[in-house]
């Protein structure tokens, strides 16, 4: 199957090392002798090219992605509001409706004569890509968010560069809480993964770590703080993820826009607010949100980054499509879109990262 043109689109909530994937793959495919060019905002640019006054892609050469592999966000800007099969669209009323704009899509794509696309983004980009793919197109996804929740691939771009930040916060919280005898409850994002939260949270040496893998009963986080406290550690340290709910209660959300996902979040005040009232020690909540999507990646995303983003040409040079590049140490593989949209990665309960953080005594609420 014969490559010439190539169309490379990040969608999503943006995570550390997508430029360095636009970077390995617009130099590995000019390399080949490929045209290389990149679609605005996720699918927005194909879809409301209107709106972009220098045009909704940008054709991609060396030039374009010189020094870009450290830089945190995208050089082709994201969007999580751009679902080509639920896009958002003004109905009758003036009011925004999904409609699906799929075929729309798929006919910008082919006037152009782009022969592939390589689709960097999380569960609902890769979903995008296989129902695209189901339309006649040519995608290799790559694997992006700072979550790590999706299937196929051991690791995501972007969750070592949060799981490193976020670390560090904690490693900052210890001297303030020891100092006014606190609890601090911090609070990461995740969605409905807490692996975020488990890494940094054993890293960073924690006291509990609350993640929706595992429910939580406010009582023992509350029992283990006074247990520290008794036995001389006058300060406490918990780890919420974003999507942690108590034992028969409900993640706090506050639902979605139109086309958008539902927005996860406020979880971290919570229980700062029920440990006060059941250890009367004074406990604050810190909520660490965007933070954890900036910044430069860590050495390590950029390697996978990289290595992502040049496999991914070669996969396409292979003749390969409807797949995700995936890192399977230590090498990386390609796996059906569909194997890797079929479920979400949770944390399992039984691997030695959990088995290790209750060895070390870390409270899971349970
Ligand atoms: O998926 C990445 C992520 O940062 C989640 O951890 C979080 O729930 C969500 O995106 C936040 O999205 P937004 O930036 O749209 O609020």
């Amino acid at each position: 199957m014969s490559t010439k043109k190539i169309a490379v689109t990040t969608g999503g909530g943006d995570a550390p090392g997508l430029n360095a994937v636009i970077r390995a793959i617009v130099i590995s495919a000019t390399n080949r002798g490929w045209e290389c060019i990149g679609i605005r905002d996720g699918y927005n640019g194909l879809l409301q090219p209107q709106q972009y006054p220098r045009g909704g892609t940008v054709p991609l050469g060396r030039e374009s992605v010189r020094g870009i592999t450290h830089l945190g966000g995208t050089i082709l800007g994201t969007t999580n509001r751009g679902h080509p099969f639920r896009y958002p669209t003004p109905g009758e009323d003036g009011e925004l409706v999904e409609k699906d704009r799929s075929d729309d899509l798929v006919a910008a794509i082919r006037s152009r004569q782009i022969d592939a696309i390589i689709a960097i983004g999380g569960d609902g980009s890769m979903a995008i890509a296989l129902g695209l793919c189901q339309k006649g197109l040519r995608i290799v996804g790559v694997p992006k968010t700072i979550d790590n929740d999706l299937s196929g691939t051991v690791r995501t771009f972007g969750f070592n560069t949060a799981v490193s930040f976020a670390t560090a916060c904690l490693d900052r919280l210890h001297s303030t809480a020891e100092a006014h005898r606190r609890v601090m409850v911090v609070e990461m994002m995740g969605r409905y993964a807490g692996w975020i939260a488990l890494h940094a949270g054993i890293a960073g040496t924690a006291d509990a770590i609350l993640i929706p893998e595992i429910p939580y009963d406010i009582h023992k986080v509350a029992a283990k703080i006074k247990e520290r406290t008794r036995s001389g550690r006058s300060f406490s340290i918990v780890v919420v993820a974003e999507g942690a709910h108590p034992v028969g209660g409900e993640r706090l959300s506050t639902g979605g826009a139109i086309g958008a996902a539902e927005k996860l979040g406020g979880i971290g005040h919570q229980v700062a607010a029920e440990l006060q009232e059941h250890t009367g020690q004074e406990s604050r909540a810190v909520v660490l949100g965007h933070l954890l999507r900036g910044g430069s990646p860590t050495s390590f995303d950029r390697l996978i980054s990289l290595r992502f983003g040049a496999a991914a040409v070669r996969a396409l040079e292979e003749g390969q499509t409807e797949c995700m590049v995936a890192l399977d140490p230590p090498v990386v593989r390609y796996v059906p879109l569909e194997e890797a949209t079929r479920r979400m990665k949770s944390v399992p309960l039984d691997s030695d990262t959990v088995l290790t953080a209750r060895d070390l005594g870390v409270s899971f609420g349970d």
